[in-house]
């Protein structure tokens, strides 16, 4: 388990360049088990989320194969990765191990392609996460209204399909409103069903609409995506297809907090500001000032910080993943800020650990009310889950003194190469192995 320790005080002050997202990368891996050919995608991050996916994958008949970036011609487009190939070799196995989703909860993402491609799929049940109780309810209930079967067994969701999944028209909303993975998973299983099928309260974000593109170019119809009424015609087979996964808009809002916190000044390259306009509309309230020069994204902002009031809400609304970064920043701001979670109600895990760095903040029920301070102070603190550590790195990034952050290998699950494109731009930190601070 590595930790980060930063000292604070370094304006920021560079160009660093956006990874491709995460939260993208994940489904359309998963998408991938129901091609009949291989698929090629580009910019797909180096995570540790991602190798979970890849292993998934891997265990499910699939030869995944990452091109050197070296190679000819490759040497554009974000973060130099080199594309993956997914190619289907044995479409026999339909079990995704509780060893993998425990690690990963996107690993539900495969429910939906193996029931509509191979007609049965056994998923660990994802247990609850730092971030609050995560259901999967509707994903279940979506694939059931398309005609797949489940029951519950030693932990697993096991589901089966007699015959072909068939297309209807469904409500998908639940009680804190639409589901991005749930959408994802549905709209997956839909492209291989009979007839067609209407979701209606879908997400509307930007990853469900990366994947519906994949879809259509692996041959599925599918329109709508991007709005809440998704509507797919099933088609017989898919087949392959390259794509390049979208900019990671939460990585790309995460660095313009680092600018604003900083008072630095930051090029963001190879990313969608279109993504993030709830984003840069509070920035712009607080005095973080953005704009956008073809796919580069200029921040920089006032020395003094004015408190806002925020709600996370779906796509197109203020992300649930910016939240506590948000909030690292609103520490500083210039009076009392108040933030209101409304996807995930408990999302509050580094409340405590910002108030160990001097921050004021206090919690009510889904809401938090952060009263401005002068300066945070260095200490020693936790990383509780991957958006959460971001925030404490961004805090450290302005603390007096030092900050060490433990277990960041929640970071390391999202944030690709994260210490060096901050050190690129002027912060002093570093990755210290548990070996070497036991030392
Ligand atoms: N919900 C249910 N039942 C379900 C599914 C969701 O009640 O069957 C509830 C959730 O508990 C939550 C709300 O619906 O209150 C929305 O959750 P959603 O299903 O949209 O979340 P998700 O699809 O599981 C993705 C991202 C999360 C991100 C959320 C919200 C991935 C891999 N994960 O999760 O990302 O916070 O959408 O935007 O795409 C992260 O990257 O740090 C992260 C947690």
């Amino acid at each position: 388990m590595d930790s980060f320790r930063i000292h604070g005080g370094a304006r920021l002050k560079g160009t660093i360049e956006i990874s491709g997202s995460k939260n993208s990368a994940l489904p359309i891996l998963a998408a991938t088990l129901m091609s009949d050919e291989k698929c090629v995608l580009h910019g797909v991050p180096r995570l540790s989320d991602i190798d979970s996916m890849n292993r998934l994958l891997g265990d499910l008949g699939c030869h995944v194969f990452r091109h050197d970036p070296n190679e000819e011609g490759l040497l554009i487009g974000p973060a130099l990765n080199g594309p993956l190939e997914i190619e289907v070799r044995d479409a026999t196995q339909c079990e995704a191990k509780y060893d993998i989703v425990k690690t990963m909860r996107a690993s539900i993402c495969v429910l939906g392609p193996l029931l509509a491609k191979r007609g049965k799929a056994i998923v660990s049940i994802p247990g609850g996460c730092a971030i609050g109780d995560r259901p999967v309810d509707l994903h279940v209930r979506g694939l059931q209204k398309l005609g797949a079967e489940f029951h519950y067994e030693k932990g697993n969701i096991v589901g089966e399909v007699r015959g072909r999944l068939k297309g209807c028209r469904m409500y998908l909303g639940g009680a804190q409103g639409p589901t991005v993975l749930g959408t994802i998973n549905v709209m997956c299983a839909a492209t291989l069903a009979e007839g067609e099928t209407v979701l209606v309260g879908a997400a509307c974000e930007p990853e469900v609409i990366d994947c519906a593109e994949l879809l259509i170019k692996m041959g599925a119809k599918i329109k709508g995506h991007g709005t809440p009424e998704v509507r797919i015609e099933g088609v017989d087979s898919l087949h392959g297809a390259e794509h390049r996964v979208i900019p990671d808009r939460i990585e790309c809002g995460t660095f313009m907090l680092a600018a604003a916190i900083t008072n630095g000044e930051l090029q963001l390259k190879h990313c969608n500001i279109d993504h993030l306009i709830a984003v840069t509309d509070r920035l712009d309230e607080v005095g973080v000032h953005t704009s956008r020069e073809n796919g580069t994204i200029h921040v920089s902002s006032n020395r003094r910080l004015n408190p806002v009031e925020m709600t996370t809400q779906p796509y197109p609304g203020f992300p649930t993943d910016l939240q506590a970064q948000l909030m690292a920043l609103l520490c500083l701001a210039d009076g009392i800020s108040v933030i209101t979670e409304r996807i995930f109600p408990d999302r509050f895990l580094h409340v405590g650990e910002l108030n160990r760095m001097g921050a004021k903040v206090r919690k009510e029920g889904a809401t938090a009310i952060i009263q401005g301070v002068k300066e945070l102070q260095g200490a020693t603190v936790m990383a509780s889950d991957l958006r959460a550590s971001a925030a404490l790195v961004l805090a450290a990034l302005v603390a007096k003194g030092t900050t060490q952050i433990d277990r960041v290998y929640h970071i390391d699950r999202g944030y690709e190469k994260i210490e060096q494109k901050l050190a690129s731009v002027g912060a002093q930190i570093e990755r210290v192995a548990e070996a070497k601070m036991a030392a």
